[in-house]
């Protein structure tokens, strides 16, 4: 766990506790990556809540719930079992992020794990979102730069066209080596500009169009709830 202030890891255990009375016996929960998402799982292990099954969005999220006791599942072997087709192979999935705006579109990735983290989203039934109340933005871009997942092969290049769009787009370093994400993709973080800022979805779809871009960190669509605790010890709930 980081070392951030005592009222800030205060305020998002809080809200993953909130988040985590969504929880019930049998479920398949979907677990997040991050500082937050972290609390949440502590907090879930400490549950005993009987015949839960985790889908872990990183190797480091994996690692914790199997330490805790948590039983967890690879995505691709529930989806090889799937129950009724018609609904979601992931019952709940709680997960942090690094902005949520007032509609509940975010950026997510600070934590290198946007794409397993995106395809599980989007495979739940419900995506919870917890937080502390820094992560409020009123626009996509005001307080961090949008990580985006890119493909090793052609690397440089693939950065240069990202560059078009946002000058000081950059490789993600991990000391002196790029940062290697759980699928072995680099990210780049790029600062979003004030005009992008005004239509993410526009820039969702014109950065996906760039071969050699696998994700972006926009999740404009898949929350439904948040979960922001604030510093004075409540928890805000913003639905959609
Ligand atoms: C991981 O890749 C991210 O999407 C995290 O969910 C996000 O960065 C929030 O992490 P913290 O709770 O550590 O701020």
């Amino acid at each position: 766990m980081s070392s951030l202030s005592t009222a800030k890891q205060q305020a998002r255990r809080q809200a993953a506790s909130r988040a985590l009375d969504l929880v019930s016996e049998g479920m398949v929960l979907g677990l997040g990556t991050g500082d937050t998402a972290e609390h949440m799982i502590r907090l879930l292990a400490a549950r005993c809540i009987p015949n839960l099954t985790c889908i872990p969005t990183s190797v480091r999220s994996e690692i914790l719930a199997k330490q805790l006791g948590l039983h967890t599942l690879p995505l691709d072997l529930l989806a090889a079992n799937p129950r009724e087709k018609n609904l979601p192979s992931i019952d709940l999935t709680i997960d942090g992020a690094d902005e949520i705006d007032p509609q509940l579109q975010l950026i997510k990735g600070k934590g290198g794990a946007l794409l397993f983290e995106k395809i599980v989203a989007q495979q739940s039934g419900t995506l919870a979102i917890v937080a502390d109340q820094d992560k409020m933005v009123f626009r996509l871009g005001q307080t961090t730069s949008l990580p985006i997942e890119i493909v090793r092969f052609g690397a440089p290049q693939t950065l240069q066209t990202l560059q078009k769009h946002s000058q000081e787009a950059t490789f993600r370093r991990k000391g002196s080596d790029l940062y290697c994400t759980d699928s072995g993709h680099l990210i780049v973080d790029f600062p979003i500009e004030e005009t992008w800022q005004e239509t993410p979805e526009l820039l969702h779809q014109t950065l996906k169009l760039i071969t050699g871009v696998v994700e972006t960190g926009l999740f404009l669509q898949e929350a439904r709830i948040a979960f922001v605790g604030n510093f004075d010890g409540t928890v805000r709930i913003i639905e959609k």
